[in-house]
């Protein structure tokens, strides 16, 4: 039985004044809330203080990013222990913002993987395919390849702190949400993929969530599907109504 993991990615949204205000409305709504992971990922500016405010309640702390380098000439970059000092616990690597706009690739989002787990951070690795790619009937191959790098040099032992997220690109802030259907197919090949790289035991642990276009409205069917194990939410995120609904339709399946 996999806890499903709820995760507001915030993107490039909030000073920290508004991000302290969100996240001391979701501390006090959602502090009974039981049987779901939830998480929040602010910029890095507002993560130290989010952080802290989040000290001592049922929500952690996740970065939108983690470079691969632990220090040194990287002008821009934040590193796997600098983001534990400043009370991250998980990490986002390889969003297809950063794909499409910031030259991550399937070599460079494995390092990050690997470099947020040395840290001790948790990996949320995110995968998922461009509408072009769909419609060539090249999704499955798509993230076939993103997760043969996502997850290179990793091995079983890590696999308690290892999530991937599923985000094709065309649902992400469009509206268009991926049907339950459509997401499971590819959740489930995932899943056997996840198989024959970590055996099936450890891999019916790992945790895979949908993002796109989720929403309270359609995130309790989504969350229905055999594989798919919680969500990873942009703009539904940025008001507590909508992430708090969000996170109890989760928890409620
Ligand atoms: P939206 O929920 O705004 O579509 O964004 C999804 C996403 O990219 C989360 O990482």
């Amino acid at each position: 039985m996999r806890t499903p993991f709820v995760v507001g990615n915030w993107k490039l949204n909030k000073t920290i004044a508004e991000s302290l205000t969100l996240v001391t409305e979701l501390k006090n709504q959602l502090s009974a809330v039981k049987g779901i992971q939830i998480c929040v990922a602010p910029t890095f500016v507002s993560l130290p203080a989010v952080a802290k405010r989040l000290e001592g309640s049922n929500i952690g702390t996740c970065s939108q990013d983690c470079f691969w380098e632990t220090s040194g000439a990287w002008t821009g970059e934040v590193s796997g222990p600098m983001l534990v000092d400043a009370g991250a616990t998980w990490a986002i690597v390889g969003h297809s913002e950063r794909r499409q706009f910031f030259g991550d690739t399937s070599e460079s989002v494995g390092k990050k993987a690997r470099a947020a787990l040395a840290a001790g951070l948790g990996a949320i690795v995110c995968v998922g395919e461009s509408l072009a790619e769909r419609d060539g009937g090249r999704t499955l191959a798509v993230v076939d390849d993103q997760l043969a790098g996502g997850l290179s040099g990793m091995d079983g032992t890590i696999v308690a702190r290892l999530v991937i997220a599923y985000e094709p690109v065309w649902a992400i802030g469009t509206g268009r949400t991926a049907t339950p259907g459509q997401a499971q197919e590819v959740h489930a090949h995932i899943r056997k993929r996840l198989h024959e790289r970590f055996g099936a035991t450890l891999a019916d642990t790992i945790r895979i969530q949908y993002g796109g276009s989720v929403k309270s409205s359609n995130a309790e069917a989504l969350i229905a599907e055999p594989d798919i194990d919680g969500a990873l939410v942009g703009g539904a995120s940025l008001e507590a109504a909508d992430f708090i609904a969000i996170v109890k339709a989760a928890r409620g399946t």
